[in-house]
């Protein structure tokens, strides 16, 4: 006995040393001093950059995991390759300021007041506490400072960077270019670059581009995110991956204003992802003591295909970015009036609407436009923010009283950064409408834009949507965005300082909503500018869900839901169910509404005041269907089981993360000579369990002919479903399906 102590002893200090270098592993970030390299380690993932011999950042290594320091060496500069192509330009900076030799995309440009402009950033010290790496670089000699975070998250290997700009001398300098990130992929050749770009109804068209040598520009430059691109992009070797194998580098940034994201080959096949700030018309002058902070922007990566790159985003979004733990909630069922009553809108009109709505299982029930000053069509009344006495004499109290009689919660819209120019608000301060001095004011939806980037601008809005929020009992505020900005003057500031108004809007913007929810913890917000023109990031961090789309017809959104889903959680995708005839004059059936609607958060904008009985009878059994599923399909894991390039035939799988439940939808839009669809082969289920089984399918050949119901098809196992698959049965055109599957037993 004493013998074995005795040498149990001698392991000690072998297993103390074991135990510190196992600590230090999991460690999410490290500085490995003897090599001057950063390791920062989360999930899968591993990131890695060093200081080279001329003191610059330069990145070593980002990809899938290694452990092993000893695989990493000390970071050296690329060689000059020719008189031509020097050092600077091919070494890989961390984040590169433009200066020295560098002719690939700037992290940092800047002008300083006596004409120079060169800017060498070097590496100046560092901090490491917990998860976060804050490194400072400094001007070779100028005092410009920029902090560099990098933010790991442990659980999904994402990794957010921003930059801080500083100035801590005692000229301004003005800042031309200012940007999160410099991301350099591993050395490859043939990278496929994704990304979604659309317009007013048609957002989130999957783009997808071989990259080059040369440089593709992802961007806005109206202002807001915009429906023209979205700030996500993902990168993979075509041929390599599929939804659930391959490589894939994505990323994303937190910006609802003027962005741009370069996707660039340099001549040597570098790649490289730079995103930030758009540097179209952008001029920022930092005085002394002032810093500029850049968008986060997260990169990620994934060995298991652009379908695991897209979970990971979408359980990052819910746990990370929505607000206030919104993400782990369920969204409620919602009825929105636009499509029904459009600016008509009284009391009498949405009470009969709202009993409807809540006869259906309605949870949330949300007047839209139409409800203040001279609002009857879109020509007069924004920027009048006084409930109109015509429509609601009563004010909105009564209203709201009935709704929340009858089991639901109350939201309205609202759209605070606009004015028509007939309102008084315009009458009284044509000044705070967005222009240039002298200039005609181009106007959009006959509207202009508030410059929010006034202080005054700014408070006066807050206060109002305050005050509508204390004196209202108002859970949610559906606030839109109905125009891009034009003639973007801000002629009340001097001339050097104009161009901020493309950053200060949008930090104004965000001040508001963040004060409002803490005003009025609870209020619950939907992003919206005429559809998905402000989806990201960002306004994610503020907003619970968001609009992707104006176009509501089931065949489109399908597409729609498709595209948003690359980038952005089913759980904020507000889905309506509504009335047919839609866009492209088609209809389709009631089922097929519900089952595309029913794939992200739920909703109903039919007018149920002409609804059959009969409809409203099947949209209620919908209703209580999707409650059935909505845990999963909000918060569970996606699965596309059908090809980005096949509208004919679609298929998503939603999996719950406890296992327990599965919702598989299918969609054929036209059948051909005849021919079936092959079976659906499931992912992620367990093949040791028995799952049961519940069906929605088209009513001709549903059991009993009950629309919308679940009704039982009997078990299958784990090993079936995923090898030899669901038998589907989808005949015709537009038909659909969905599959419920419980697991029962192991
Ligand atoms: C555009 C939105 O996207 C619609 O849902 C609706 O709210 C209208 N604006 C109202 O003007």
């Amino acid at each position: 006995m004493r013998l074995i102590r005795l040498a149990s002893l001698r392991f000690v200090p072998l297993l103390l040393v074991l135990v510190a270098a196992q600590t230090a592993l999991s460690q999410s970030i490290r500085f490995l001093e003897d090599k001057k390299l950063f390791v920062l380690q989360g999930g899968p993932v591993s990131y890695v950059f060093g200081i080279n011999e001329r003191n610059e950042l330069q990145h070593v290594y980002w990809g899938g995991k290694v452990v092993r320091d000893a695989d990493f060496q000390p970071v050296k500069s690329t060689r000059e390759w020719s008189g031509l192509d020097l050092s600077q330009a091919y070494t890989p900076q961390e984040y590169a300021g433009w200066g020295a030799g560098l002719y690939t995309e700037p992290a940092l440009k800047v002008t300083w007041p006596d004409g120079n402009r060169d800017l060498v950033l070097h590496y100046e010290s560092h901090k490491i506490a917990g998860d976060t790496l804050s490194v400072l670089l400094k001007d070779i000699s100028r005092p410009i400072y920029v902090e560099l975070r990098y933010t790991v998250y442990p659980e999904t290997g994402l990794i957010e960077r921003q930059s801080r700009i500083e100035n801590r001398g005692k000229t301004p300098f003005s800042i031309e270019s200012a940007q999160s990130a410099n991301w350099t992929l591993p050395d490859a050749t043939g990278y496929r670059l994704r990304s979604l770009g659309g317009r007013w109804a048609g957002e989130d068209q999957l783009v997808e581009t071989p990259v080059k040598m040369g440089m593709q520009v992802l961007e806005s430059r109206r202002g807001g995110t915009s429906q023209q691109s979205n700030p996500w992009f993902a990168l993979d070797q075509d041929g390599n991956t599929d939804q659930e194998h391959g490589d894939v580098f994505f990323g994303a940034l937190g910006w609802s204003g003027n962005w741009r994201i370069s996707v660039e080959e340099t001549s040597m096949h570098q790649v490289r992802v730079t995103g930030g700030y758009n540097t179209f018309d952008f001029a920022y002058t930092l005085a002394p003591g002032a810093s500029l902070e850049t968008p986060a922007f997260y990169g990620g990566y994934t060995s298991g295909g652009i379908g695991d790159a897209s979970r990971i985003m979408h359980r990052f979004e819910r746990t990370k970015i929505l607000p206030d733990g919104s993400g782990l909630k369920t969204r409620p069922v919602l009825y929105n009036s636009w499509e029904a009553t459009e600016f008509k809108v009284d009391e009498a009109g949405q009470t009969a609407l709202a009993e409807k709505a809540a006869a259906m299982g309605i949870e949330r029930f949300v007047m839209d436009d139409g409800w203040f000053g001279k609002r009857n069509d879109d020509h007069a009344g924004l920027g009048d923010w006084n409930v109109n006495p015509a429509k609601f004499p009563n004010g909105l109290g009564s209203l709201i009283k009935k709704v929340n009689s009858l089991g639901m919660s109350f939201g309205l819209w609202v759209e605070p950064e606009m004015v028509n120019p007939d309102s008084d608000l315009y009458r009284k301060h044509p000044d705070w409408a967005m222009h240039f001095d002298g200039r005609p004011r181009t106007e959009g939806r006959h509207q202009l834009m508030l410059n929010l980037a006034r202080e005054d601008v700014k408070e006066y809005t807050f206060h109002w949507l305050d005050q509508l929020v204390t004196n209202n009992k108002i859970s949610f505020l559906k606030w839109d965005y109905n125009r891009n900005f034009t003639e973007p003057g801000w002629p009340e500031v001097p001339v050097d300082q104009q161009k901020k108004i493309w950053v200060q809007f949008t930090a104004n913007y965000y001040e508001i909503l963040d004060r409002l929810r803490k005003k009025h913890p609870g209020l619950e917000i939907e992003s919206c500018a005429s559809g998905g023109g402000r989806v990201d990031l960002g306004v994610l961090k503020r907003t619970d869900e968001v609009w992707p789309s104006d176009n509501t017809e089931a065949f489109d959104r399908l597409d729609i839901q498709r595209g948003f889903t690359y980038a952005y959680t089913p759980h904020i995708m507000m889905a309506w169910v509504t009335d047919v005839p839609n866009f492209n004059g088609r209809s389709v059936s009631l089922q097929y509404r519900f089952l595309v609607a029913m794939q992200g958060a739920l909703a109903v904008g039919s007018n149920l005041n002409k609804s059959s009985d009969e409809d409203l009878a099947e949209s209620k059994r919908f209703v209580a269907a999707y409650k059935e599923i909505r845990e999963t399909v909000q918060n569970g894991a996606l699965y596309r089981l059908t090809p980005a390039a096949d509208t004919n035939f679609i298929a998503n799988e939603y999996a719950a993360e406890d296992g327990k439940q599965v919702a598989a939808f299918a969609f054929l839009h036209s059948q051909q000579r005849g021919y079936g669809v092959s079976p659906l082969h499931l992912s992620g289920l367990d093949e040791q369990a028995v799952y049961k089984i519940r069906v929605i399918k088209t009513p001709r050949r549903s059991p009993d002919g009950t629309v919308g119901a679940l009704t039982d098809m009997g078990t299958l196992s784990g090993a079936y479903l995923t090898h030899h698959g669901l038998d589907l049965t989808l005949q015709g055109d537009y038909d659909s399906v969905l599959y419920v599957l419980e697991k029962v037993a192991n």
